[in-house]
């Protein structure tokens, strides 16, 4: 799916040098059955060595696919055709190219710039609250939690946005943010620890395991929150959170998109 967040066309292939571990593992290996994608991988890898060999050192187990994409790549390709497949490659992976350019992210991304706090901080009472977000990207539902919660810990697992969370704080000065690395499958924390546990666009690729984990690490009567930002997209209730005894709060955004946020009260 394409969100014409950027315009491929401009961006360098070192980009992906930018890039951590894990979404090299997933470029490498779970889109690796994408019809054209495999090939202009290959080509934009073979001719971009550095890129290749940073791949290969930084994801030691994308190694083999690798290999076998760049050694099916034509030889002697003309410019234009190599810069054909490294725009087709940057274009299908704009959602982790963004992540390399955060300030890109929230100039660009309609879910961030259109975003209203009071959105997150109507779900629930954050006063004095200790909450975590999971995946918290440059920051939007944890810079909004910050403004009444006593602190939040903002869980990303992409060191740039790590580092644009850091500069930020240290720019405006913010006392009650802390960033800290992790996924959402393995939440870095021991059980009963968070008043609010939210996330924003991460929930959805493996609902038991994801859950689990949120519920593991928040309080008894603690909350977890699930609120994606201000989009266009035409969605639907999530049956498989509201299955799971969430409740749902749905408004139209300013661009005429259909958006649920979640809550659950956890009951331990
Ligand atoms: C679409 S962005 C949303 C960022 C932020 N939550 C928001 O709504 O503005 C998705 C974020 O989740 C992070 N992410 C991706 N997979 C993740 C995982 N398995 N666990 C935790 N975070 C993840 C990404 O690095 C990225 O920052």
């Amino acid at each position: 799916m394409s969100y014409n967040w950027i315009d491929a066309d401009k961006f360098s292939f070192n980009s992906f040098l930018l890039m951590d571990r894990w979404i090299i593992r997933m470029i490498c290996n779970e889109y690796a059955g994408w019809g054209d994608f495999c090939d202009n991988l290959g080509i934009a890898l073979a001719y971009n060595p550095s890129v290749s060999w940073y791949f290969a050192h930084k994801s030691p187990e994308s190694k083999p696919s690798l290999e076998q994409m760049i050694a099916a790549a034509p030889r002697n390709l003309a410019p234009h055709d190599v810069r054909m497949a490294e725009v087709f490659v940057i274009h299908a992976m704009e959602t982790f190219v963004v992540y390399a350019y955060p300030e890109m992210m929230n100039q660009n991304c309609d879910y961030i710039y259109d975003w209203d706090n009071r959105l997150l901080l109507e779900l629930a009472d954050f006063t004095d609250k200790i909450v975590l977000d999971v995946g918290s990207g440059t920051g939007r539902l944890a810079f909004a939690a910050a403004e009444k919660a006593k602190r939040v810990y903002a869980s990303e697992p992409t060191d740039m946005l790590r580092e644009y969370m850091r500069d930020r704080i240290k720019r405006e000065n913010i006392h009650n943010v802390v960033v800290v690395d992790g996924m959402i499958e393995q939440i870095p924390y021991e059980a009963n620890t968070f008043d609010i546990v939210m996330s924003g666009h991460v929930v959805g690729d493996n609902y038991d395991l994801e859950l689990a984990e949120l519920s593991r690490v928040v309080k008894n009567g603690g909350y977890i929150i699930d609120c994606i930002g201000e989009d266009n997209r035409k969605r639907k209730p999530d049956d498989e959170l509201i299955k799971r005894g969430f409740e749902s709060f749905y408004h139209v955004s300013k661009s005429g998109g259909d958006i649920y946020r979640y809550r659950k009260q956890v009951r331990k």
